[in-house]
């Protein structure tokens, strides 16, 4: 503070008050946990990254976690693989007990960045209940946009990383590892999109009735939709 008094001298006393402030009270959206919100494909997951960077919160992904247990055969796996394959949504009482322990994690006590949680209206009251959501970023793309970003959609298994066949190709020395979503197909993204409709977008109403939703457009290329959220959430 000394350092930063001396530096002031013969600055305007406003300014410096709007300084000590910003650096004092963090930005309001992102007091807490932020969630990414919106339909299969849409690109949450694309989009954590930069908002991970901006913010220092870790990302939350109930797939991702599903998918690892899927792979390890654990007993939760064994049970969510068959709802996951069929494209269907994994019962909210595992989605539950999984968040409520991954949130007693020390990085999480700061807030985390949920990438596809919640999904129903009992997560998010359960949610609401164990953590603080300051911010909810919708990202909103037509249903005719999301078969096609799904179907070519590839995966890069050493590094996590999200590549597209034409929107996002990955570089030419890593293209023969990249595998593809098992859940990737268009008849699977189908019942995706219609437990979307049904079971998770009357959360958009719910968030927006708290005031904590941000609507996003995500119909625009991967760097546009990203400069977006960043500029609402250093609003
Ligand atoms: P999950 O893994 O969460 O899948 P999802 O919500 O269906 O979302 P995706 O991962 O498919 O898409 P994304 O929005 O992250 O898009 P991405 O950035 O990859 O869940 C899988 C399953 O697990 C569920 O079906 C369910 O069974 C279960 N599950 C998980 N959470 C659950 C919960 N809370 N409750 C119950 N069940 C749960 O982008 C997609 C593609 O588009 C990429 O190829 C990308 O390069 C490209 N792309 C991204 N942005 C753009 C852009 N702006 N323009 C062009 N292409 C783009």
């Amino acid at each position: 503070m000394a350092i930063l008094r001396s530096s002031m001298v013969g600055t305007k006393p406003t300014l410096v008050w709007v300084c000590l402030i910003t650096m004092t009270f963090p930005r309001r959206r992102m007091n807490g946990s932020i969630v990414l919100f919106g339909p299969p494909g849409a690109g949450k997951g694309t989009q954590a990254t930069r908002i991970v960077d901006l913010t220092s919160k870790p990302q939350v992904s109930t797939g991702d976690m599903l998918r690892q247990a899927v792979s390890l055969g654990s007993e939760l796996g064994l049970a969510a693989k068959v709802f996951m394959e069929a494209g269907e949504l994994v019962p909210d009482e595992v989605i539950i007990g999984l968040i409520a322990e991954r949130l007693k994690g020390n990085d999480a006590s700061g807030g985390v960045l949920f990438d596809g949680y919640p999904r129903t209206i009992a997560q998010a009251e359960e949610l609401a209940s164990i953590a603080e959501v300051s911010a909810v970023i919708s990202i909103e793309v037509p249903d005719q946009s999301i078969i096609e970003r799904i179907v070519g959609r590839r995966m890069d298994p050493e590094t996590g990383a999200i590549y597209h066949t034409k929107f996002n190709p990955a570089p030419e020395s890593i293209s023969g590892r990249l595998i593809q979503r098992k859940d990737d197909n268009e008849s699977t993204v189908r019942t995706r999109l219609s437990a979307y409709h049904e079971q998770t977008s009357p959360l958009a109403g719910w968030y927006e009735n708290q005031g904590l939703l941000i609507r996003i457009n995500g119909d625009q290329s991967i760097e546009d939709v990203g400069d977006e959220i960043i500029s609402h959430l250093s609003s």
